[in-house]
């Protein structure tokens, strides 16, 4: 397919077949990479206007259970050292959210699935929500959990959950992770969520070593299939103490391909939220606001302790370590005034696909 008869389908707004998702990301010219997110732009102002969502991001652990080999908090990784914050810590991020008008925030670790750490977490969920008189979403990104889990969680009052499938080819996600991971347990975990009431979130690493422009076309088809609401997709980013980071140390990050994901997504997904994450932000100063032109509405600022954040590298080079949150959100809002979009203050910014897809099962 040449790229006239592309854009003739993309601006007829007609649905996109797989064949027309991988002609968005084989694109390569500068005029229709620019003609291309102004598309998915455009329709991202259909869904949510200029409007930009902000989660405070917390990273309340880097303790992990697993061995992905590509994170750099891996179980296997000794360079790291392990901290989980207190539970006062998290209650006065919940506070930092609220007081900078971040509608929602976002719970992140390593992934535990010991007593202890789903009690604690259920505690976290109970004291924000009392603490901050339930005015923040309350979203969860915290790995595999069982059925039971997801429940008490949920009934705890957190509920948006991210799970990344990071790569949707069962191959290429055994090659990215040791024999104990299961796909199908993986694919289970997201397809619950999303039946037991959650706003469900998932994603990929675009870029990676042996991934090709079909797998992530059987990425953006998964998304749809499992009808998620939100996405968080980014550049892999190799990390030397990592498997995948030794195998390919000189790894060059995909961020041209990783906004063409977000515009083929936005494009093809429609009504869902799309993050523009921290990931593009790493490999260049304005990948959050590229994100954001190429349809991407969310942004994850960090609201934690910038010496926890130091220990708390995925990958290597994560983009503002060393700044306070009054500093990042100094840039965060220049760089958005600039493109001419704003942030939607203490809104929620529930994803509009989640309404859709619950209001047309009843
Ligand atoms: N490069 C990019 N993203 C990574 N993540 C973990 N390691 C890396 C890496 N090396 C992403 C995974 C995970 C999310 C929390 O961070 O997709 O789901």
């Amino acid at each position: 397919m040449d790229s006239a008869e592309l854009f003739a389908k993309l601006e007829s707004s007609a649905p996109l077949s797989g064949s027309e998702l991988s002609a968005i990301l084989n694109l390569t010219g500068a005029d229709d990479l620019t003609r291309l997110y102004a598309l998915a732009y455009a329709q991202k102002l259909r869904v949510t206007g200029r409007k930009v969502f902000f989660r405070g991001l917390v990273e309340l652990s880097n303790i992990c259970a697993r061995n992905c080999f590509y994170c750099g908090i891996r179980r296997g990784n000794s360079k790291v050292r392990r901290y989980r914050m207190t539970e006062d810590e998290v209650y006065s991020a919940a506070d930092m959210a609220l007081k900078s008008h971040f509608g929602s925030m976002v719970l992140q670790g390593g992934e535990r699935n010991d007593p202890e750490f789903i009690d604690c977490v259920e505690r976290l969920i109970l004291g924000i929500r009392q603490r901050t008189g339930n005015q923040l979403g309350l979203t969860l990104s915290l790995g595999e959990q069982s059925p039971e889990t997801c429940d008490r969680w949920f009934a705890a009052g957190a509920h948006r959950y991210l799970l990344r499938i990071e790569a949707s080819n069962p191959a290429l996600f055994r090659k990215l992770h040791p024999a104990d991971q299961s796909f199908e347990n993986r694919v289970a975990c997201i397809d619950y969520l999303s039946s037991h009431g959650w706003q469900t979130g998932t994603g990929v690493m675009i870029g990676l070593p042996g991934q090709t422009i079909d797998d992530l076309v059987s990425d953006l088809i998964f998304f749809r299939e499992h009808n998620i609401d939100m996405i968080g997709m980014g550049p892999y980013l190799s990390h030397a103490d990592t498997p995948l980071g030794a195998a390919y140390p000189h790894w060059t990050p995909a961020f041209e391909l990783s906004l063409k994901m977000i515009a083929a997504a936005r494009l093809y997904l429609r009504d869902v939220n799309i993050a523009s994450t921290t990931a593009l932000h790493t490999i260049r100063p304005d990948g959050r606001e590229l994100g954001l032109l190429a349809g991407a509405n969310v942004i994850m600022p960090n609201l934690g302790d910038s010496s926890y954040r130091k220990e708390y590298n995925l990958y290597e080079g994560k983009a503002s370590l060393d700044d306070g949150i009054d500093d990042c959100m100094t840039s965060l809002l220049e760089g958005i005034a600039k493109i001419g979009e704003e942030p939607a203050p203490d809104e929620w910014g529930d994803p509009k696909h989640f309404f859709s897809r619950v209001s047309s099962k009843s």
